[in-house]
């Protein structure tokens, strides 16, 4: 990602924030539209769900322009979701529902280029997140 697709990403995200409800319900309507098998994946209270995804993405979206400290984290939340189920395949239809759901939340605000940021932003996250599932855990040092 270049510095002016982070600046997007981190500016959409104020929006998307502010929206957030409504967000996280239109991403998990659209992942289960795409494929209802995922819904068999997801045991927990999805209200809880939602909150804990929408702050791991705060917490990425505010480091984008230093991600490296945040590595070994995201690398254990790619091994956590192996436990959940989760396959490499589902993250590209995680990837489609998330793009669907900011269109839906960003209107006129989601223009080609904040969309391409964001599609750099998910593959960045993602990316880590399977590369995690490839080696072995480590100890996370929490500050
Ligand atoms: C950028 C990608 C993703 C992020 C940032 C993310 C984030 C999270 C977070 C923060 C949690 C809370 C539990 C924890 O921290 O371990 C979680 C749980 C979960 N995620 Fe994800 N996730 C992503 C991709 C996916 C994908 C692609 C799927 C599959 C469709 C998925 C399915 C699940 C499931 C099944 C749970 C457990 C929920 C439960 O048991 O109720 N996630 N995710």
């Amino acid at each position: 990602m270049n510095e002016q697709q982070i600046k997007q990403v981190q500016a959409s995200y104020e929006l998307v924030r502010a929206r957030s409800k409504q967000f996280s319900s239109l991403f998990y309507q659209r992942l289960f539209e795409l494929d209802p098998a995922l819904m068999d994946l997801f045991k927990g209270d999805l209200d809880s769900q939602q909150t804990k995804l929408l702050h791991t993405v705060e917490a990425v979206v505010s480091t984008l322009d230093q991600l490296e400290p945040a590595i070994p984290t995201i690398h254990e939340l790619g091994r956590r979701h192996l436990g959940y189920g989760v396959k490499p395949e589902h993250y590209s239809i995680a990837g489609a529902a998330w793009m669907w759901a900011l269109d839906r939340v960003l209107g006129d605000d989601c223009t080609m280029e904040v969309k391409l940021a964001w599609t750099a932003a998910f593959c960045a996250l993602a990316g880590i997140m399977l590369d995690g599932t490839k080696q072995p855990a480590q100890p996370v040092l929490q500050p």
